[in-house]
């Protein structure tokens, strides 16, 4: 039996996981590939018998190809939009995820989970949310932006700040166009470096903070990016008044099994596979790995 049956292990078709079926992928099937950039593709999946994942923003899914390996990859499409199926946007950065570049539509993968802790977004209903994407990190940002999108009259303010290095690495372009039209999102967007196609800010992700001004006691912020981001984003989360409480971040590492048995992802005392990957700065401050 496993120790902790968590939330985090209610898995396919929202049953309670057992020991084999932790570590046994489950057939999804690929029904779109749409290219994002020229390194990243999103793969929507279904799986067999109309399954459904069951997940939650923020939670991450094992996804094997068959005679390569396995890689863990953050559920990119939102609860609320899950039509029996979900979307994973993965960069191609070695040999798993160079193997799923290479699938088509048809093919199959391996899936486990969903895992990991996601953002307690129910929490958040009736805040103000801010949401501080940095690159790929919109990937697991966007299936919560699109929840509380899709429930938009339990939420207050809806502010997206986006950092890309260049306009060429913007991902979701449509989402982003369609999102930045509504009258109820605030969306700042922002690129390291410009190209002659791009009008819009240019600077870091942290030069956005400085166009918005927010109520701290009732704004949640919820960042993902790259592990140089973090320090500096938490900075201006904290700067803007934001309590270490109401700062949700999502922190990778690199991880092997994704519940809890291998140990590659710990960080002190902590895996990141069940704990996190989500976790509230508050509780990861004191980690002297963490950040
Ligand atoms: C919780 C979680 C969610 C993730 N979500 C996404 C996602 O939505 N989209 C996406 O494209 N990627 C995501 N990743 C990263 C992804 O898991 C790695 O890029 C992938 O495992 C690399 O596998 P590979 O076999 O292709 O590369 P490998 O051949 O294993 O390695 C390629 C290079 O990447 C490094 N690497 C491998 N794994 C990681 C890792 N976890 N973190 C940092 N460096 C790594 C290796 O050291 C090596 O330098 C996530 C990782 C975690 C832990
Ligand atoms: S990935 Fe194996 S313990 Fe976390």
């Amino acid at each position: 039996m496993i120790a902790n049956v968590s939330q985090s292990h209610m898995g396919l078709a929202g049953h309670i996981a057992v020991e084999d079926q932790l570590f046994m992928p489950v057939q999804g099937r690929i029904v779109k590939i749409q290219p994002q950039t020229a390194l990243e593709k999103l793969f929507t999946i279904e799986l067999p018998d109309g399954m459904s994942l069951g997940h939650r923003p923020g939670q991450f899914v094992e996804v094997s190809v068959l005679g390569v390996g396995e890689a863990p990859i953050s559920i990119s499409s939102s609860p609320s939009r899950s039509n029996g199926a979900f979307e994973l946007c993965v960069r191609k950065v070695g040999d798993v995820t160079n193997a799923l570049h290479n699938l088509q539509v048809g093919d199959w993968v391996g899936i486990r989970g969903p895992f990991g802790r996601g953002f307690p977004y129910e929490k958040f209903r009736g805040k103000d949310v801010l949401f501080a994407p940095g690159g790929l990190g919109l990937a697991p940002l966007r299936s919560l932006i699109n929840q509380v999108i899709d429930e938009r009259a339990m939420f207050g303010r809806v502010i997206i700040l986006y950092g890309a290095r260049n306009p060429a690495e913007l991902l979701f372009k449509d989402e982003l166009a369609m999102w930045a039209e509504r009258p109820d999102v605030e969306l700042l967007v922002t690129v390291d470096r410009a190209d002659e196609t791009w009008t819009g800010n240019i600077g870091v992700i942290t030069t956005l903070f400085r166009k918005i001004s927010i109520n701290p006691r009732n704004t949640i912020g919820a960042t993902c990016g790259p592990p140089v981001m973090y320090r500096f984003v938490l900075m201006e989360f904290s700067g803007k008044g934001i309590s270490e409480g109401n700062i949700y971040l999502s922190l990778e590492r690199k991880m092997k099994c994704g519940v809890g048995k291998c140990g590659h992802c710990q960080i002190n005392n902590v895996y990141a596979c069940q704990t996190g990957p989500v976790f509230p700065y508050s509780e990861i401050k004191g980690l002297e790995e963490a950040l």
